[in-house]
């Protein structure tokens, strides 16, 4: 008995500097885990506030920037939120065009750019016989759609995504969450072609919806607009590595825009029968001060089994060919803004250069992101859905609207469009938050945006009257 009080006596100092020792641990440790990642790279772009968007027109302040790396970080970062009674932003690469990513002091802004794993693909296992289906892979939400596309296209067999938006700077998270669309009629959005999607909510729980297991719950989750919780992964379903013929021709305008009931059917013959379709009215690309010799930058692509085509330019010049092309164009564009006078002329000879047709034979990804590399063109861009009639005559009426306006404006010396009027599109989407759900599968939907240079004068004006005629007439969203 002795012994032990003797021993409890002598221990009695240790257990109590144990505990202390285990508590200071646990504190320091709860501290480590209250404090999620700092950031080591800044999204001021050089401006005085704590993040803006790559184009610089939508800013914030928010409290504190995280940048998890992991599942247990997006937990901590939920769960700290949660005792702060702080509201949560998420942003990718911060190129929306929307308020998405905006919160000030009363909340933190999650940077998801860390969060880049992309898993091995693997075949979809169908029912029944169980054979092999088609390819998915699955790809966490700050992973940026250049990178996927490199790693597909290194796979063997090479893959990749069947259909995608034009920049490659831009990450899954944000495309996906947002339902962006593509150009593609026969793969709908690029969210439509997710099979699964992975979750935090506000209880700090990662919650997994599948299109299999539960398609009704699946087609609310998918596009969320960030409203959901921090997206930890999608699984996106992919292609074999195929080639896509890309035509461009450059007809008059007036051809399509002119008479709707003969201009309406001429367009949608042209998009049922390509693969991808986009058609980019180029302002005052003719020689007077109305429409009727502006010319459309017609791309058409369709898939083919030809030889690609070689390049005259090398691989590793053409970065940077496209982005001095990016510096030369935003030199145009602040030019015109000083100088709105001489927008017609230089738009005419850009156009007059660069209107030769041609066509050529690229990988998928490349014929997809035919824009390139190019980061360094910085513009502004509003942009809307609608479902087309039958004959395409209010996809005709909607862009003359555009037209005749911006010519009303350009009589009276403003001059509120500068790089195009563009019209691409897709069959509607299952995904019940997403600009072209419908319920009628065959529904197509005609997006059109607006695109100028930013500091244009009158461009928020201009594009401000083209959305309400827009919205009032089509039911443009
Ligand atoms: C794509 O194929 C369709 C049907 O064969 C054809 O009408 C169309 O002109 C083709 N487009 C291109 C870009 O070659």
């Amino acid at each position: 008995m002795m012994d032990y009080v003797q021993v409890l006596v002598i221990m009695l100092p240790n257990i109590a500097l144990s505990v202390w020792l285990v508590s200071l641990l646990a504190h320091v440790h709860s501290v480590d885990v209250a404090l999620p990642p700092k950031c080591t790279k800044s999204f001021s772009r050089g401006s005085a506030h704590k993040w803006t968007n790559w184009a610089g027109n939508w800013f914030a302040d928010p409290e504190q920037i995280f940048c998890p790396r992991s599942l247990n970080d997006l937990i901590t970062i939920v769960n700290h939120a949660a005792t702060q009674k702080k509201k949560i932003r998420t942003t990718g690469a911060s190129h929306s065009w929307s308020s998405a990513c905006v919160v000030n002091n009363d909340g933190f802004l999650v940077a998801t750019g860390g969060l880049n794993k992309i898993f091995d693909p693997f075949k979809i296992k169908t029912g029944g016989g169980g054979s092999d289906g088609p390819w998915a892979v699955e790809v966490q939400s700050g992973v940026v759609l250049k990178d996927l596309d490199t790693f597909l296209q290194r796979h063997d067999p090479p893959l990749t995504m069947p259909s995608n938006v034009g920049t490659i700077f831009a990450t899954y998270g944000g495309i996906l969450s947002m339902g962006c669309h593509g150009a593609s009629l026969s793969t709908r959005t690029i969210s439509d072609l997710v099979i699964e999607m992975k979750l935090v909510d506000a209880k700090g729980t990662l919650r997994t919806f599948s299109k299999e297991k539960d398609p009704a719950e699946f087609a609310a989750a998918v596009v969320n607009l960030g409203l959901l919780g921090i997206i930890y992964s999608y699984t996106i379903r992919v292609d074999p590595m195929f080639k896509l013929l890309m035509v461009d021709s450059y007809p008059l305008a007036s051809e399509y825009f002119g008479d709707p009931s003969i201009g309406g059917p001429k367009l949608r013959d042209i998009v049922l029968g390509n693969y991808m379709t986009s058609v980019i009215y180029r302002p005052f690309s003719g020689d007077r001060l109305d429409y009727s010799d502006d010319r459309l930058w017609l791309k058409r692509w369709n898939r083919t089994d030809r030889a690609l085509s070689h390049s005259l330019v090398p691989q590793c010049l053409q970065t940077s060919l496209q982005d001095g092309l990016g510096s030369f164009s935003t030199c145009l564009g602040q030019h015109m803004a000083a100088h709105p006078s001489s927008t017609r002329p230089v738009l005419h000879v850009v156009h007059t250069i660069m209107g030769t047709s041609s066509e050529s034979v690229l990988r998928a990804p490349n014929a997809i992101h035919f824009t390139g590399g190019s980061e360094t063109l910085v513009h502004l861009d509003m942009g809307f859905s609608f479902k087309t009639d039958r004959d395409f005559a209010n996809v005709v009426q909607a862009s003359k609207y555009a037209i005749d306006l911006m010519y009303e404006y350009a009589h009276q010396g403003v001059f509120p469009l500068n790089i195009a009027l563009n019209l691409r599109f897709v069959k509607s989407s299952a995904m019940i938050m997403s600009h072209v759900y419908d319920e009628d599968p065959e529904a197509i939907y005609c997006m059109i945006e607006l695109l100028s240079f930013k500091g244009t004068p009158g461009f928020d004006e201009f594009s401000t009257t083209v959305a309400q005629y827009w919205m009032k007439n089509f039911g443009a969203r």
